[in-house]
């Protein structure tokens, strides 16, 4: 395949706000010409600021955004050959489909080439001619498939057909680069498969270069040339979707993106790596230590379901879904679940054995920057449980601009409530908000510290609790191996992200 020229370059881009938070860090990324790229991450991510930098609406605090090699940083936002399609597109209601579309033509001026009386050659800025606006304004709607509704009153139509007009107004001004801030997400679930396919199909037919950004993975794999996976601020990793899906690089990536069985593992001999109660064979891989504390990821489909001990690890179906196709299983093993896909009807209760190829078994290095729980659960009084211990939190952190209510809903700033009892969340707690004791008494929960490693400047411990769940702990003092120490978390220090969507617990 040819090469295609590089289009936009993020170099070392950064931002912070006035209040000094860290929004975007070290941002680099070159799009290639007709490339469909796809920021994803969680909310408040970045997301939306980086597009912003690239459409010119924040300048970066630093580093340098490049469009065809040139630094257009400080560029106007009008003077940049992108357009942008936000998530609330706002139409004009007064107007029709037609003039909606033909708004910003109206408006504009083209510098033109004029000889004035007295021959001179001049550079003049003319409005374009009616006839040219009808032509783009047409060739715009027949693009989003709109040409036989441009009489129709913008308030007449349905979400699909009106975020088809936005994406019109964008493309009319004929942009290199169409930039995309979630501009499904205000439709419903069958309206928004659709509109990915039609989208898909609007990028093949006008070959410039989509920049999407999205939450949603399942639209971001079934949509991109490539994904560049954000987390608070930081691109984790960037690769077609087939690389993001097969190949996470870290357990964040892989939790992010589909369904998978994340495990905490060691290694215990060369291509031998132990979880959940079993030694399994693994693929040989460089750089994994003896003894290494790592991630396992095993996706539902690679996990195979055998008859009682023919397996690695032994266990109970203790749930089935009928998916369709396949049932989805969950067996327990020992304490951790397994998720696991089979075409076969097993019944619940069933024992049962599991095996993995071990090329299907992705091992990464921990990820020891901040603890990270993925199966954490709110429980009824909005605390979160961890393991099996109980720590406060925050859960307003949740939906931007919430609060709790008397009875403990968490109500939306459009009023809508949120029932999160049950609730999976992923959890994270930095390295250096926990804080150890001797008291027993005091904290939230109690382990034995399992080991200790002096960084440069500071210990970092990892402490086990009764009920096998780990805490690392950057502290500045001094602990020996096999002590038993208190942890105490503060509320504002438990970071959490709801597994599934917000809207899944809106009560009436
Ligand atoms: N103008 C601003 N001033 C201060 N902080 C801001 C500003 N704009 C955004 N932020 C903060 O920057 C962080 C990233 O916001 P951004 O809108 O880029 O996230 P996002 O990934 O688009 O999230 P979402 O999926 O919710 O749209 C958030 O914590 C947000 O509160
Ligand atoms: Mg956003």
């Amino acid at each position: 395949m040819e090469e295609k020229a590089t289009i936009i370059s993020l170099k070392h881009v950064a931002k912070s706000f006035e209040d000094g938070a860290v929004v975007v860090n070290d941002f680099n990324l070159d799009v290639k010409e007709g490339e469909f790229i796809t920021i994803l991450g969680p909310s408040g991510c970045g997301k939306t600021t980086t597009l912003r930098m690239i459409a010119g609406f924040e300048t970066p605090s630093s580093g340098e955004i490049l469009l065809n090699g040139e630094d257009i940083s400080t560029l106007p936002c009008h003077k940049r050959p992108v357009n942008t399609v936000f998530q609330h597109y706002a139409l004009f209601p007064h107007l029709d489909v037609y003039d909606n579309v033909a708004f910003g033509l109206k408006m504009k001026r083209i510098p033109v080439e004029v000889t004035d009386k007295k021959g001179n050659k001049k550079i003049k800025m003319q409005r374009l001619s009616n006839k040219v606006i009808d032509e783009k304004v047409l060739h715009a709607l027949q693009i989003v498939d709109l040409d036989e509704m441009e009489d129709r009153d913008v308030g007449t139509l349905s979400g699909g057909q009106q975020q088809r007009v936005a994406i019109a107004r964008a493309i009319v001004n004929e942009p290199k680069v169409l930039l995309l801030d979630e501009p499904l997400s205000a439709l419903d679930h069958k309206m928004r498969k659709d509109m990915q396919v039609e989208l898909k199909e609007m990028h093949k037919k006008l070959g410039i270069t989509f920049f999407y950004v999205t939450h949603d993975q399942e639209e971001a794999l079934t949509m991109s040339d490539r994904i560049v996976v954000m987390r608070r601020g930081e691109i984790q990793q960037v690769g077609t979707p087939e690389q993001i899906y097969n190949e996470p690089i870290n357990a964040f990536v892989a939790d992010f993106i589909g369904e998978s069985n994340i495990y905490n593992g060691t290694i215990e001999a060369p291509k031998r790596v132990r979880f959940i109660g079993s030694v399994w064979k693994c693929p040989e891989e460089e750089g994994f230590e003896l003894n290494e504390k790592v991630d396992i990821v095993i996706r539902p489909e690679d996990v195979i379901l055998l008859p009682k001990g023919e397996g690695i690890a032994n266990g109970v179906i203790e749930s089935k879904i009928f998916k369709g196709v396949h049932y989805e299983y969950i067996v327990k093993v020992g304490k951790n679940e397994v998720l696991c896909r089979d075409t076969r009807n097993h019944e619940v209760g069933k024992e049962i054995s599991i095996r993995v190829e071990p090329d299907n078994l992705q091992l990464m290095h921990k990820d020891f920057t901040i603890n990270q729980y993925v199966d954490a659960l709110i429980d009824n009084a909005n605390n979160v449980i961890i393991g099996e211990d109980t720590f406060q939190c925050d859960v307003t952190q949740l939906l931007k601009g919430s609060s709790l209510d008397d009875q403990g809903y968490l109500v939306g700033p459009d009023g809508k409530k949120y029932d999160l009892k049950n609730a999976p969340v992923v959890a994270e707690v930095p390295l250096d908000k926990v804080a150890l004791s001797d008291d027993l008494s005091i904290g939230q929960t109690q382990g034995k510290i399992i080991s200790a490693v002096w960084i440069g400047d500071h210990w970092q411990y990892i402490i086990r609790t009764d009920d096998d769940e780990d805490f690392v702990v950057n502290s500045p003092y001094t602990w020996n191996v096999y002590d038993l120490v208190s942890i105490q978390i503060e509320k504002a220090d438990i970071l959490l992200r709801l597994k599934k969507g917000i809207e899944e617990y809106v009560i009436d």
